[in-house]
């Protein structure tokens, strides 16, 4: 990897790992290298960048728009769901084209609180960036012949999300906050592989920490902005508890994951 590109994607991560409470562990990057585990990295990769633009789709659809524009952003994830869950696309339908833009909806509030003005323009642009990247993960498992296979989702995301308050602003909140920390973990970890990838993997994933940082400022920007109020209790909270899944052992080797035996 050329020097100034190293440079430049340390100081990209300065943030994200002031943010984080810990690097991910040594233990999990040396399972994590192994060449025999690549294709399970990629596909839960895959998995996790459509889950990605599907969690933005659905803070859309429960707090921003209204009937015809949720049918809208289900039409668009569609396709993508499709190809993940039933592993094959209608033939009239080429991912390529459906990621240059036309397919993006142009989702315009009439009204609304400014929050609402701030998510929908966030996350119609993050949904479309992590359906890009959906596609990008998707073009170099097909290059290399790795099968799309079903896959368990980790504990790591479904622990936070269980910790949710139940209040509707509050709820948000925690939510858009889990948010932030998946991403900033996506980016940092991300960083911690580039080492151990053949140089078009290195490449890549270079590439996809400039907007998986940003991702992650958009999160906490917008949880600062639904609360109205300081949000670090609840941001302390989630970051303890993000950092125990990331350190104690777990059962699976995934992207998110614990270190495994
Ligand atoms: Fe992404
Ligand atoms: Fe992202």
């Amino acid at each position: 990897m050329p020097a100034h590109l190293l440079a430049n994607y340390q100081e990209l991560l300065m943030p994200v790992r002031q943010f984080l409470r810990c690097d991910t562990p040594s233990a999990w990057l040396a399972v994590a290298k192994e060449p025999e585990h690549l294709a399970l990295l990629l596909t839960d990769h895959l998995h996790c960048e459509l889950k990605a633009a599907q969690s933005a789709g659905l803070l859309l659809r429960r707090y921003a728009v209204d009937d015809v524009a949720a049918e809208q952003l289900l039409q668009w994830l569609a396709p993508y769901e499709q190809k993940v869950y039933r592993g094959h696309l209608e033939p009239s339908i080429d991912l390529k084209s459906l990621s240059k833009n036309q397919a993006v909806p142009r989702l315009r509030l009439n009204q609304g609180e400014a929050w609402q003005h701030q998510l929908v323009d966030r996350m119609v642009l993050l949904m479309k960036e992590e359906l890009h990247h959906f596609q990008q993960v998707w073009e170099i498992m097909e290059a290399r012949k790795i099968p799309l296979q079903p896959i368990t989702a980790s504990r790591y995301a479904g622990q936070m999300l269980r910790r949710i308050r139940g209040s509707e602003r509050g709820g948000l909140v925690d939510k858009l906050i889990i948010g932030a920390i998946i991403e900033a973990r996506s980016c940092e970890r991300f960083a911690a592989l580039v080492p151990f990838l053949d140089d078009e993997l290195a490449k890549f994933y270079v590439s996809l920490l400039r907007s998986e940082a940003r991702h992650f400022e958009d999160y906490l920007a917008l949880a600062e902005l639904v609360a109205g109020d300081s949000i670090s209790d609840r941001v302390d909270y989630f970051l303890d508890l993000e950092q125990k899944l990331i350190e104690t052992p777990d059962s699976e080797l995934r992207f998110h994951s614990g270190p495994v035996q």
